[in-house]
């Protein structure tokens, strides 16, 4: 059966808003971070990331989908068992695009995780008021994101569906985390798109589109529908 593997960054969500991270006004230009996004820092500071990470939730509320979340829910509704929809976001774009079976490698923005008992709870787009868990009542209650130093349990999944994977289509991420182009060798056929040209990531895949997300995406939907249909 001939797969397709979405896999996507701070890119995708650029243009509904949301800030990335290594760009130009990027997030990592004014938080340091190691102090906001590392078990280090978490243990040391948790009132500042525990804001950190409320800031980052609480804007939700006033973004939304744009174009490529749209065509991505699109596709994947068409060709289910034949798509994979990997993020390194922990924004909810996609599933309020109404994309389904979405695989967040790095957490989910409006969760809450249990340190001692693992539950997870979903708190929408609001504050996070106290650490006391609802469910085991221990004081570990945390924002449910794969922070730096942390375990990312996810990647197991990602690994396994590479593995799987015939048309490798990586939106919006600098790979500065995840090594995109050895993902695109693993694969048949790889697809890039970004908003800069970057020699040393588009050698590795078969074509590249350097331009917003939302005016590549109905290429790359052509693209991948030609690949699954031929
Ligand atoms: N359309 C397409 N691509 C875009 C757009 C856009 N409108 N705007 C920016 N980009 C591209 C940039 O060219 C860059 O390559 O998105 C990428 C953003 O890179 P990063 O800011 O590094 O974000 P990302 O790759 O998702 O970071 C990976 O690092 O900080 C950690 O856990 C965090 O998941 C994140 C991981």
């Amino acid at each position: 059966m001939k797969t397709v593997m979405i896999l996507s960054g701070a890119g995708l969500s650029a243009e509904s808003g949301l800030r990335t991270f290594r760009d130009s006004n990027g997030l990592w230009e004014e938080y340091d971070l190691m102090e906001v996004c590392s078990a280090s820092g978490f243990a040391k500071n948790p009132k500042k990331v525990l804001e950190f990470y409320n800031e980052r939730r609480m804007q939700l509320k006033d973004v939304k989908p744009n174009h490529a979340h749209k065509v991505i829910s699109e596709l994947k509704s068409e060709f289910k068992e034949q798509i994979f929809i990997i993020t390194q976001n922990v924004d909810d774009l996609l599933e309020r695009a109404n994309c389904k079976d979405v695989i967040h490698l790095h957490g989910f923005l409006p969760e809450l995780r249990c340190e001692a008992c693992e539950s997870v709870f979903n708190i929408g787009y609001e504050r996070q008021k106290d650490r006391i868990c609802p469910k085991c009542k221990k004081p570990f209650l945390r924002h449910n994101i794969v922070m730096f130093e942390e375990a990312a349990p996810q990647y197991a999944t990602l690994y396994n569906l590479l593995n799987k994977t015939k048309l490798f289509v990586c939106i919006g991420t600098s790979g500065a985390v995840l090594p995109v182009g050895h993902f695109a060798r693993m694969c048949e056929k790889s697809i890039l798109n970004n908003l800069e040209y970057d020699e040393q990531l588009s050698i590795f895949f078969d074509k590249t589109y350097t331009k917003k997300a939302s005016e590549a995406i109905d290429e790359i939907a052509t693209d991948i529908r030609t690949f699954l249909k031929d």
